[in-house]
């Protein structure tokens, strides 16, 4: 990496499992202080034990990001307790994958609050730090990095309402970044193909599991490595630099 993290702090939510764990310990690597957000108290204890180990520093956030008040009172904790905010990833999300027709509309809801709305939530209370921090030392910009998808560039039969929230991902990000890059606040968006990661196994609909499987089964998936790597490739950019955004699929995957 060109440019340190140290002097920075980072806020990154599911920090708890798959892409986000492996981005806050990548961070913390780089020398940011991270606050981990997620609601499985446990997994997020055992990544600050192992980011502590190392000789970085964690806080350890246990929210759901879905309840407005909680998803604001990270942010202030965050602020309060490491001291600023110079990078926000929001990555918690659900992949809630079925037809349209005849669908559990309660899935939809779901996974628009998470994916769409606490992201905006989250967005809307960083926003202020995120500017203060790239006015000033140590690096004159600040970052916020939404983790979207291929689905986000992609419609499928299947996908409706999962293409639905990353679509406006992706359509939220680009109209912020018109209004804050002048101010230096980067927004970059991370556009992941298949992930080894937890979020398939919320999928029971034996049509879903069966398209996934023919999709994906036989190909090598991307690690949450990997995509950390490429998060924090983003971050660490020079400030004149801002990866707005970053399709990735595995090498095998086609479409
Ligand atoms: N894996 C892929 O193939 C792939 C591809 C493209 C895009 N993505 C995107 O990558 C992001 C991360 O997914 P992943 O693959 O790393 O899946 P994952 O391992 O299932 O991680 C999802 C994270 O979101 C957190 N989360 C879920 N609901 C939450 C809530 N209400 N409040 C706070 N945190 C919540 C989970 O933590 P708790 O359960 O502890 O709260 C978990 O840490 C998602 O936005 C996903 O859409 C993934």
């Amino acid at each position: 990496m060109s440019a340190s993290l140290t002097g920075t702090v980072a806020l990154v939510t599911g920090a708890s499992s798959g892409i986000g764990e492996a981005s806050a310990a990548a961070f913390a690597a780089e020398g940011a202080a991270v606050a981990l957000v997620a609601r499985r108290r446990d997994r997020l204890d055992d990544l600050a034990a192992r980011i502590g180990g190392a000789g970085g520093t964690a806080l350890v956030i246990e929210t759901d990001v879905t309840k407005e008040n909680d998803a604001r009172e990270a942010v202030r904790r965050t602020v309060s307790e490491l001291g600023r905010l110079d990078i926000l990833l929001n990555n918690a999300g659900v992949m809630l994958l079925g037809r349209i027709e005849g669908a559990d509309t309660s899935q939809w809801r779901r996974m628009l609050d998470l994916n769409v709305t606490a992201l905006m939530t989250l967005t809307h209370a960083a926003l202020p730090h995120l500017l203060e921090a790239a006015a000033g030392e140590p690096r004159g910009v600040a970052d916020i990095v939404n983790v979207s998808s291929v689905a986000g560039r992609v419609a499928r039969v299947g996908s409706g309402a999962y293409n639905a929230s990353k679509w406006a991902v992706n359509a939220f990000s680009d109209a912020l970044r018109q209004e804050v890059t002048g101010r230096h606040v980067r927004v970059g968006l991370v556009e992941p193909g298949a992930v080894d990661t937890e979020l398939a196994s919320h999928n029971t609909d034996p049509e879903v599991v069966a398209t996934m499987q023919r999709r994906f089964g036989a190909i090598e998936r991307m690690s949450a490595g990997d995509i950390a790597e490429i998060v924090t490739f983003m971050v660490t950019r020079p400030r004149r630099v801002a990866l707005n955004e970053l399709l990735v699929r595995p090498t095998e995957q086609v479409d």
